[in-house]
């Protein structure tokens, strides 16, 4: 066994996809790593070791994993033909999923574990330099997250933070619940310990994450169960921090006092990511959605009503088994009454294992395509719409990126939409107002507003 010392600095290459739950679980695993002399790189090219940390939740995921895999092996070969060594590892929800088979269709993959192992790197690492092929997709009910050590990946001025993790819904078209396992929450405490770390990191906005965020139900520090919106309260007083967002949520889970708190709580941004997926009651129901459009409609005015100047975005399916046109007016109808400011929408795909993957009357591909791109063409008006009336507001904006023409720096309206601005760069990671000038499909530009007397609009 390679018994390299702790302290040689080593390069690790994360390739993160899917969602926000695995950038945060690439974090912490570069968390894990870094005490066994792992420092993150850029490059795969001189790594040491190389995490695929994938999605699986449409389709050709696992077709992309392969692709990737054989285009990094070359890498493997130069570094142990020089005599060294690189660890190839596939982690995330394809891992979780199709773990063997990896195993046996890529020989030079030395470890396969899934989105509740990484806690286990340490080990498995030891283990994979001795040369084992490790395999680590167990569910054992052990819990990561008491597992791993503080975070000290620096999360930069919008941090993510996961609060609850799994699903019990199990959406009939859905992987999540299979490649995640049983929905479980932290404790209040440690979330609210972590928030305080990232705050004090430099984080000045916090969301906190789950696949189902909203059916959050953590033991406090008074031992009672307690909700989302309890616990966004208690974020929302930790000093220093000034926003707050939570994703993803289920229509269902909306509770009256999760409600009442986007009234009550400034920080908590007037925007709100909520999948409907269809706007069919037939549709929904095959989904086994456990809600029905009107429920929806309900959630939205009950929004509205206590934070006004709230926006949401959704995501769609089109071409589930059954839909027919009727079936997808109602989704189109929908959309025209809620008026939705950005949405993802996708054709479904049979995953292998799902019960919608076994069903019948499968829609044409011709037809869902048609279907998409009216759906898309509807949402891009909409989004274009809201950019437009964004332009002559004046809105704080979070900048955390450099843009790529010079002096340019980019960040996020309190709704989500990226803000393009020339500004000098002291001004990264700080909340600016900005006076916005133009209205884009997808983005906005503005100019940094320096007199004391603007009025937020937002
Ligand atoms: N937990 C979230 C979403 C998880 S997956 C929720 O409950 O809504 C993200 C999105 O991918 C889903 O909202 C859905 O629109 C899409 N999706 C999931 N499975 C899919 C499938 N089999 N085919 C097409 N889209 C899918
Ligand atoms: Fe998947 Fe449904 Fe759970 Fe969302 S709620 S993660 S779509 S099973
Ligand atoms: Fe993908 Fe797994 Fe997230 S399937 S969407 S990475 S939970």
């Amino acid at each position: 066994m390679s018994n390299t010392s702790a302290n040689s600095a080593k390069k690790l290459f994360i390739k993160t996809w899917g969602c926000q739950m695995n950038v945060y679980d690439s974090n912490r695993m570069a968390d894990i790593l870094r005490p066994l002399g792992y420092q993150t790189t850029d490059t795969a090219d001189d790594a040491d070791m190389i995490i695929l940390n994938t999605c699986h939740i449409r389709e050709k995921a696992t077709d992309k994993v392969f692709s990737d895999l054989g285009r990094l092996r070359p890498l493997k070969e130069k570094k142990e033909k020089e005599g060294g060594q690189l660890l190839m590892a596939v982690a995330g929800c394809v891992a979780q999923a199709e773990g063997d088979f990896i195993l046996e269709r890529a020989p030079y993959v030395d470890m396969v574990f899934g989105p509740q192992t990484y806690h286990e790197l340490p080990e498995m690492v030891i283990e994979a330099n001795g040369g084992d092929r490790i395999i680590n997709t167990d569910f054992d009910g052990e819990n990561k997250f008491d597992k791993l050590p503080e975070e000290q990946q620096n999360s930069g001025s919008s941090a993510f933070l996961s609060i609850q993790e799994g699903c019990d819904k199990f959406c009939t078209f859905c992987v999540v619940p299979y490649t995640r396992g049983a929905e479980y929450s932290r404790d209040v405490q440690a979330i609210v310990d972590e928030g305080k770390r990232m705050v004090d990191g430099g984080a000045l906005e916090i969301t906190v994450l789950g696949q189902n965020v909203n059916a959050f139900h953590g033991i406090g520090p008074d031992g009672s169960t307690w909700g989302l919106g309890e616990l966004l309260r208690a974020l929302h007083d930790i000093d220093g921090l000034e926003r707050l967002r939570y994703t993803t949520s289920h229509p269902r889970d909306m509770d009256d006092d999760l409600i009442a708190a986007h009234g009550e709580l400034p920080k908590l941004q007037p925007f709100l990511h909520l999948p409907v997926q269809s706007g069919s009651n037939k549709i929904l129901k095959a989904m086994n959605r456990k809600h029905d459009r009107d429920l929806y409609f309900d959630v939205i005015e009950r929004l509205r009503k206590a934070r006004p100047d709230i926006t949401f975005s959704s995501d769609f399916i089109v071409g589930f088994p059954g839909e027919t046109d009727q079936d997808f007016e109602d989704t189109m109808d929908m959309v025209r009454r809620v008026e939705f400011v950005s949405c993802y929408s996708f054709k479904f795909s049979a995953r292998p294992g799902t019960p919608a993957a076994n069903m019948q009357n499968l829609v044409r591909d011709d037809v869902a395509s048609e279907r998409l791109s009216r759906l898309q063409a509807l949402l891009n008006e909409q989004q274009a719409e809201f950019n437009r009336k964004s332009v002559g507001m004046t809105l704080p904006v979070l900048l955390d990126r450099k843009g790529k023409k010079p002096g340019q720096l980019v960040g996020r309206s309190p709704f989500m939409q990226s803000v393009f601005v020339q500004g000098n760069e002291r001004l990264m990671d700080t909340i600016v107002d900005i006076k916005i000038t133009e209205g884009f499909d997808n983005s906005l530009t503005g100019e940094i507003v320096t007199s004391e007397s603007i009025t937020h609009t937002a």
